[in-house]
């Protein structure tokens, strides 16, 4: 069986630079207090008449433009968000309008944080079993929409951006991506949460007023489960390919927060060099941060033929993963 190979990456972020400096203007924080609990320094916020399918178009033309690949020869795109422009349709099938992908069916994938990891499993099954020749996979997300921006506990973690990648299929038994390991805990859903505008709770004034169409979170939670599932989801994905931590040339990892990052590579008794890190720049762009960290490790040319490299992300749900690619 082929296995899915990434051929072109591209990424990102709006122009609109959010500092800590201008977080102390909004809310009762200082740039000290984020810099040492997250890593964060600065964020990108969308312009308002931006929305998540034009980033994810972006994204999306660098990536196809990387792999040389047309719009037209695409036969997938998998949107992971959880912040599209509507309810419906899809963010996919909006992008797939503006690339002109006529002959690609498209979807999105609803894994919050972890929705690039998911988005990229999802469509390499349909790579592995050659059903398609070419996938576009895209993480897109427009958090600041989403946020509660008089809520200190959570609007200085996230970013707006776009990741994307091309996949195309590999005879080569040294390349691509080995395996995935997707997991899920439902119960665990009210530590991370958007609770109202959905069919539980529809807009109301009620809603608005309690602001329950914004991202609610235990951090403490949130932070302690993340840690464990990250290391536990790695170990599993490298004895699945025979692998040990000491394989692993990079890893490519959603970026939540510096700290959680740090003590999950702890634990898999990794040095933190080998993670490529860009949340100081741009936060926790939820599903968009696995692709756009992917994006700059190999426009940085870090990602060199053979190269193992291993992709952990975390979000609602919760949702977790670990995959491995060979470059
Ligand atoms: N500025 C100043 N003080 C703050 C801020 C802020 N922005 N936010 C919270 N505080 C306060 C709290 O109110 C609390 O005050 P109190 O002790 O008087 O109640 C104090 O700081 C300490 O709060 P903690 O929650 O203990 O701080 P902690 O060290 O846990 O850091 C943080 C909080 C950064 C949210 C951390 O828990 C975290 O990163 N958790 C993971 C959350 C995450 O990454 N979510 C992203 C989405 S999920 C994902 O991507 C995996």
């Amino acid at each position: 069986m082929a296995r899915s190979q990434i051929i072109g990456t591209g990424s990102y972020a709006p122009e609109k630079v959010l500092t800590n400096a201008d977080l102390e203007k909004l809310v009762d924080t200082t740039d000290a207090w984020i810099t040492e609990r997250t890593g964060i320094r600065e964020r990108r916020v969308a312009a308002p008449d931006e929305a998540t399918s034009d980033m994810a178009v972006q994204a999306a033309r660098r990536a196809l433009e990387m792999a040389g690949v047309r719009p037209e020869e695409l036969e997938l795109i998998v949107v992971g968000t959880v912040s599209p422009d509507m309810p419906m349709p899809s963010c996919a099938a909006l992008v797939q309008a503006k690339l002109g992908a006529k002959r690609a069916f498209a979807f999105d994938v609803a894994a919050a944080c972890a929705g690039g990891l998911y988005a990229l499993t999802v469509a390499d099954q349909f790579l592995r079993t050659g059903q398609v020749k070419r996938a576009l996979v895209i993480g897109a997300e427009l958090f600041s929409r989403m946020v509660n921006w008089e809520d200190r506990n959570t609007c200085v973690l996230f970013g707006d951006g776009a990741g994307a990648m091309v996949l195309a299929p590999t005879e080569d038994e040294e390349r691509g991506l080995l395996s995935s390991h997707l997991h899920t805990d439902g119960t665990l859903a009210d530590i991370l949460c958007i609770p109202g505008g959905g069919t539980r709770k529809s807009f109301s004034e009620e809603v608005l007023r309690d602001k329950l169409h914004t991202l609610h979170m235990n951090g403490r939670e949130v932070f302690k489960f993340a840690v464990r599932a990250l290391a536990d989801s790695t170990h599993e994905a490298l004895a699945a390919n025979g692998l040990e931590p000491r394989d692993v040339t990079h890893v490519i990892a959603h970026q939540a927060n510096l700290r959680i990052l740090e003590a999950v590579l702890q634990r898999l008794e990794l040095p933190l060099e080998k993670c490529w890190l860009n949340l100081r720049e741009y936060g926790n762009t939820s599903a968009a941060s696995l692709p756009m960290t992917l994006d700059e490790a190999n426009r940085a040319g870090r990602l060199k033929e053979g190269d193992v490299v291993a992709m952990m992300a975390i979000g609602a749900g919760m949702t977790w993963g670990s995959a491995v690619m060979r470059w």
